[in-house]
C-alpha cells in the first residue's frame, strides 16, 4: 500500500466536507475520484497531499503519517500534485517553468533561481520533460501564451519534473477540448511509464476519460465514499450511475459516443504492475 486514508474528516467551520473517507492506493494503480460538484474531491486531494490537515482520521504515505505535513515535505517524500486551476507562472517560458521544478527537486533553492538556465543538468532535465509532454518545440514560449491544453500539460509536466513516485491530479483535462482530452491523457500515461510512476490518482469529471483510463474508481458523494470499485463494477452500480455517472454523462457527452468500459483500462500503469506481480524486474519503464 502506497497511500492510505482512514476515517478522514474535514470540516470547514461547521460544514462537513469529508465525512469518514477511507481509501488505499496500491502499487501500479490509476485511480479516478469522481463525484458531483462540491462532493469533496478537491478537499480530499488537498488532505491526501498534506496541503490541508484533516479534522480527524489519518493519512499515511509509504507507511508514514503525513497529515498536514505540507507540500514541500511531501515532495521530498515522493508525492507531487497538480491543481484544479492551472498554476503556472505566466511570465516564465515553458523551459523556465520546468527548470524551476527541477531546481526545487534538486533542493538548490532560491539562489539558483537567479540563474535559471545556467545549469546544464537542470536545462537537460527540464528539456527532457518538455519533450516528453510534447512541449519541446514550445520550450521558449511564454506560459501565458499557450493554449489551454498546453497550459494543463505544462502544469502536469511541472509535477512530473519533480520525479515523484506518485502523482495526484485535480482535473487534469478540465478546460481542455473534448478532442484534446485523450491527447493529454495519452501523454500523461506515457510520461508516467517513462518515469516509473508507482500510482496516479486523478479527479475527473469526464466519464469517457474516467472509464477509459482507470483501474479503479472512487465515487464521492457529500463527503462520503459512495463506491470504490473497478470501472465495470461502477458501471453496474445503479446507485452510482444515478447519482454521479449518468448525471455527468448527460451533462457532457451528448455528442460523444463512449468507448466500451475497460477498453483502455489497465493499459495505464498496468505494464508496471504486471511486472511487480511477476518480480522486481523493471524492464519497460
Ligand atoms: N476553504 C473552504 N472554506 C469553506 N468551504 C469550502 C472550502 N473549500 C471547499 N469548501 C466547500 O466544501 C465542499 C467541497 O468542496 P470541494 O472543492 O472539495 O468539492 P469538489 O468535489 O472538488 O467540487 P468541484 O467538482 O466543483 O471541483 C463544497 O461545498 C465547498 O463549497
Ligand atoms: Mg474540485
Amino acid at each position: 500500500m502506497i497511500l492510505e486514508a482512514h476515517g478522514v474528516r474535514k470540516l470547514y467551520g461547521a460544514y462537513v466536507a469529508l465525512d469518514g473517507v477511507s481509501l488505499s492506493i496500491r502499487e501500479g494503480e490509476f485511480v479516478s475520484i469522481i463525484g458531483p460538484n462540491g462532493a469533496g474531491k478537491s478537499t480530499l486531494i488537498n488532505v491526501l497531499t498534506g496541503v490541508l490537515p484533516p479534522s480527524g482520521g489519518s493519512v499515511r504515505f509509504k507507511g508514514r503519517d503525513i497529515a498536514g505535513i505540507g507540500t514541500v515535505a511531501l515532495t521530498r517524500l515522493g508525492m507531487a500534485r497538480s491543481f484544479q486551476l492551472v498554476q503556472i507562472f505566466p511570465e516564465l517560458s515553458v523551459l523556465e517553468t520546468l527548470q524551476a521544478a527541477v531546481i526545487s527537486r534538486l533542493g538548490r533553492g532560491a539562489r539558483l533561481l537567479a540563474s535559471l538556465g545556467a545549469d546544464r543538468e537542470v536545462h537537460t532535465d527540464a528539456l527532457e520533460v518538455a519533450t516528453l509532454f510534447g512541449l519541446g518545440d514550445k520550450a521558449h514560449a511564454l506560459a501565458r501564451a499557450l493554449p489551454q491544453g498546453d497550459k494543463k500539460l505544462l502544469d502536469v509536466a511541472s509535477a512530473f519534473a519533480l520525479r515523484p513516485e506518485i502523482i495526484l491530479l485535480d482535473e487534469p483535462t478540465s478546460g481542455v477540448s473534448t478532442a484534446d482530452k485523450h491527447v493529454v491523457m495519452d501523454i500523461l500515461v506515457k510520461a508516467a511509464k517513462r518515469i516509473g510512476l508507482r500510482a496516479i490518482i486523478q479527479v475527473e469529471h469526464d466519464m469517457d476519460i474516467v472509464f477509459g483510463y482507470s483501474d479503479r474508481i472512487i465515487a464521492l458523494h457529500q463527503g462520503k465514499v459512495l463506491a470504490d470499485a473497478t470501472p465495470a463494477a461502477i458501471q453496474a452500480d445503479q446507485r452510482v450511475v444515478d447519482m454521479v455517472v449518468g448525471r455527468r454523462r448527460a451533462v457532457d457527452s451528448r455528442s460523444n459516443p463512449s468507448p466500451p468500459v475497460g477498453e483502455r483500462a489497465a493499459t495505464v500503469l498496468g505494464v508496471k504492475r504486471a511486472e511487480h506481480e511477476r518480480g522486481p524486474s523493471d524492464g519497460d519503464v
